[in-house]
């Protein structure tokens, strides 16, 4: 398999999510427009959803393109068009990180009843689903497999290589992660 082809097969399983957060999207701006009080937002379909974005579509997803797949591609002597296309992708990479942690904070805000937080957590919800469709079209459609061409068919092999270790060590880097963070927190507290 080609290293492209793991990223692709992670593009198949965001767009599923993408799709569930679309559905719940239209399902409260539905309720919202019968009686704009009752909104009914599910927080605990928003956490996974938010947990998916943060650890499988950044983490683990932008993590191997940026570390691994990009970085590779920068030390090559890439077309103007190629660079241009890589630098734009990192950036999406950053605003979905950021409008990540925005609906994050209008669904805390939500929660808390505080007033428009309603309006902005369906406003960043939208962004995100309308944005990340066309993010993976521009990777699988107009750059991966014309960056390919610039790997040798060993350099391929080392890459796939690497991703597959990449994915290896998340999961132990994600639970050890969660278990100092309490570590720390309690022993703040003495
Ligand atoms: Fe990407
Ligand atoms: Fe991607």
């Amino acid at each position: 398999m080609l290293p492209i082809g793991l990223l692709m097969i992670e593009h198949r399983l965001i767009e599923r999510m993408i799709a569930l957060m679309r559905a719940e999207l239209t399902r409260i701006k539905d309720n919202v427009a019968v009686d704009p009080e009752f909104a009914f937002v599910d927080p605990v379909f928003l956490d996974i959803a938010v947990d998916f974005m943060r650890t499988y579509a950044d983490r683990c997803h932008h993590g191997k393109e940026e570390d691994l797949l990009f970085a590779e591609l920068a030390q090559k002597e890439l077309s103007s068009e190629h660079r241009r296309t890589m630098e734009e992708l990192v950036r999406e990479h950053v605003w979905v990180r950021e409008t990540t942690a925005s609906l994050v904070q209008a669904k805390e805000g939500y929660l808390l009843e505080k007033p428009g937080a309603l309006d902005d957590l369906l406003q960043h919800l939208g962004k995100l689903v309308e944005f990340y469709p066309q993010h993976i079209d521009q990777e699988d459609h107009h750059f991966f497999i014309p960056c390919m061409d610039y790997f040798s068919e060993a350099e391929k092999a080392v890459l796939l290589q690497q991703m597959r270790e990449f994915d290896q060590k998340l999961i132990h880097d994600k639970y050890r992660g969660i278990v100092e963070g309490i570590e720390n927190r309690k022993a703040c507290r003495i």
